[in-house]
Formats: structure tokens, C-alpha cells, sequence
């Protein structure tokens, strides 16, 4: 299988909403987005504007740092968002039921190294890192259904 990689540059948190927002009508269920950073990159940013860019009826998207995971109904089918940096064991992500939502749900899951083993093969990680005073998002994927997924993101960076 192919493996490909780019790298956008969001030079303010208004860009980094903007990919958010392009990104979230192209996912469907099965796809997953792993996010990548140290805390502050602006993971859960990506995450909230993804998500309320397909939310059927407008709600708060709080960071799921405590939850560990929120749950949300959208046009594309239900979303989860997950936040594992509280986990420390593989049985904690297995009690979540995430390994089910990876294929009938879209996920966004911040802190995937938690997830070792139970990394799904299919998913785009984006790395978000800092870069002058805003962040650069490396976007790495092996699966095929990703080039079609972000043309858009990639046409609006
Ligand atoms: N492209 C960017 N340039 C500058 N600041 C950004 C950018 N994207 C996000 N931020 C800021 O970085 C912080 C990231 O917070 P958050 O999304 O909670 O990070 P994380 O979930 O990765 O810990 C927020 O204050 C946000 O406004
Ligand atoms: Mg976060």
C-alpha cells in the first residue's frame, strides 16, 4: 500500500478552524483522524470545528479531556471525538467501546499513541506542531480513500 504525506501551514487559529470546518462534510463513517501534538497545538480546535461544521442541531463541543470521549450526531452519521491522554492500559480503550466506533462511526481521537495496537491501519493522522506564532499540520495517510477526503482542505490551504 502507497503511504503519502503533506504539509499545511496554519499561521493563525482562524486557518486552523477554516481546515476544521472543510474537512468535517468530507468524512463518513469508517474514517478515522488521529491528531497528533503536544498539548496547546490546537487538536482540540481542529476537533471543534470539525465537528460543529456537520452537528445536525448546534450544542457546545467541550474538550473531551475528562469524558475521555464525547459522542455527537451529524449529517454524516454519529461522530466521536475521544481525548486518551488519561488512559494508560488497552483495557480502558476497549471498556470506551472506541475499537467498534473505528468502523461505524467518524472518530477524531487526540493522544492516539494510547492506542498502540488498536491503531487502525485506515486512518489520516494529522501532526500539528508549532510554527512561528502558528501551528504547521503534517497530514500522513496510507489508505486510499484519503486523497479524495481532502481535496478540498488542501485546495482551501
Ligand atoms: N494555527 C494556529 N495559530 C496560532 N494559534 C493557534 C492555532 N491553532 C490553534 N491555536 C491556539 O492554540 C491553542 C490550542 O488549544 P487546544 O486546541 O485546546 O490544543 P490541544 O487540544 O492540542 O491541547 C488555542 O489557544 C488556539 O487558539
Ligand atoms: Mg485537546
Amino acid at each position: 500500500m502507497t503511504s503519502a504525506a503533506l504539509t499545511l501551514h496554519w499561521p493563525t487559529a482562524a486557518e486552523t478552524t477554516r481546515a476544521g470546518t472543510t474537512l468535517g462534510p468530507c468524512l463518513r463513517a469508517g474514517d478515522v483522524v488521529l491528531l497528533e501534538g503536544d498539548v496547546g497545538a490546537g487538536k482540540t480546535q481542529f476537533a471543534r470545528a470539525l465537528i460543529q461544521s456537520v452537528l445536525l442541531e448546534p450544542e457546545d463541543v467541550p474538550s473531551p479531556t475528562f469524558t475521555l470521549v464525547q459522542v455527537y450526531e451529524t449529517e454524516n452519521g454519529t461522530l466521536w471525538h475521544a481525548d486518551l491522554y488519561r488512559i494508560s492500559a488497552d483495557t480502558e480503550i476497549d471498556e470506551l467501546g472506541l475499537s467498534e466506533a473505528f468502523e461505524d462511526a467518524i472518530c477524531l481521537v487526540e493522544w492516539p499513541d494510547r492506542l498502540g495496537p488498536l491503531t487502525p491501519e485506515s486512518a489520516l493522522t494529522i501532526k500539528m506542531k508549532p510554527d512561528g506564532a502558528g501551528r504547521s499540520a503534517t497530514l500522513h495517510w496510507t489508505d486510499p480513500r484519503w486523497p479524495d477526503r481532502l481535496e478540498q482542505v488542501v485546495a482551501n490551504a
